[in-house]
């Protein structure tokens, strides 16, 4: 075929967009911003120590944290969610402390909400932090952990954290039935705006280990694992379940972790149900990008909104990522 054929040019150029900024701007599907973010923050009742496997994490006092938050609410951020540090000689084997009113949790919650009322805070409504075994719930002779025994000590720390002022309550535990009983209680205490954000569907997975020492229930919970609760890594079905029954039960949002090996799960979520999504960018992935990114093998601001903009083109409304402030400083428009 002679070069100069006049038909000899493909029929569909898809370059021809892509070739100048502008056009690649019109026709992007999908956009990150500053609304998309939920940032996981720290709180400890000693002293203030960074997360080793965790660069540019810290666990904070209460008046660290507030500095924190100082920063968080001037970045735009919608929303923190907090998870506590707690005293060794505080942890038993039924998690009481959990329920405190005054504990540490609804203590940073009234000193947030006092300083910063416009700020969305969030509360992980587990006992993890809180036994001596490191389990998300209290368990039998043989370490499995109860489901209905676990529920009414999640109940309780559900009302502690409302009754302190928390906007979104978040049941990470994965007992069955737990969101029902949850909504039952807040509604007959007059919570009735109160969010309900499941960690809906849960893996058993090896990317919260960062995160189990910066909570310090690493050392508590020791070989033993999550997976009689937690969903098999290989399922996808059971996942879908999952969102499903606690939607039923009267959760409002649903989350989907870790984030980025499960997409797929993300995807079909939002396609299936069509319900607020999010997701946990959890701290193994966090850890893996800032090890890539401390090597200087990867750009951190190109692949940390790269990752975090994969979450939106999956389908997810929002997500929890460690890099929030990163990621609102580098999106917000210059000045
Ligand atoms: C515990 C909880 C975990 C995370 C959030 N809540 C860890 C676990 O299930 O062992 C993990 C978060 C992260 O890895 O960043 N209920």
């Amino acid at each position: 075929m002679p070069d100069n054929y006049p038909g000899h040019y493909p029929a569909t150029r898809m370059r021809r967009a892509r070739a100048r900024d502008f056009s690649r701007r019109l026709t992007r599907e999908t956009q990150l911003t500053v609304d998309d973010l939920i940032y996981p923050v720290f709180v400890t009742e000693g002293e203030a120590v960074d997360v080793a496997a965790m660069p540019g994490v810290r666990r904070h006092t209460l008046d660290g944290l507030l500095r924190e938050i100082t920063d968080v609410a001037a970045l735009g951020i919608p929303a923190v969610v907090l998870f506590p540090v707690i005293d060794p000689s505080k942890k038993t084997p039924d998690a009481a402390e959990a329920a405190n009113p005054d504990g540490l949790v609804p203590q940073a919650i009234r000193a947030i909400k006092r300083e910063f009322p416009e700020l969305g805070v969030m509360t992980d409504v587990a006992l993890d932090p809180y036994t001596s075994h490191g389990q998300d719930g209290v368990v039998d002779d043989d370490g499995y952990v109860l489901n209905d025994a676990t529920i009414d000590i999640l109940v309780r720390q559900t009302r502690a954290h409302a009754a302190a002022g928390a906007d979104i309550v978040s049941p990470s535990d994965m007992m069955d039935g737990r969101i029902q009983a949850m909504r039952a209680a807040l509604e007959a205490d007059g919570h009735v705006n109160t969010v309900i954000m499941s960690y809906a569907a849960k893996f058993a997975s090896s990317l919260y280990n960062p995160f189990r020492e910066a909570v310090g229930s690493a050392a508590n919970l020791g070989r033993a694992d999550k997976r009689t609760y937690q969903v098999d890594p290989a399922n996808t079905d059971e996942a879908l379940r999952e969102v499903a029954l606690d939607l039923k039960e009267g959760a409002d949002m649903v989350m989907v972790k870790p984030g980025m090996p499960y997409l797929d799960i993300i995807h079909r979520v939002k396609e299936t149900f069509g319900v607020p999504t999010f997701a946990y960018h959890v701290s193994g992935e966090y850890a893996m990008l800032k090890a890539a990114i401390d090597n200087g093998w990867l750009d951190e601001r190109a692949a940390v909104l790269e990752c975090l903009g994969s979450f939106k083109r999956a389908g997810c409304d929002g997500v929890l990522t460690y890099f929030a402030k990163d990621a609102a400083r580098w999106l917000a428009p210059a000045d």
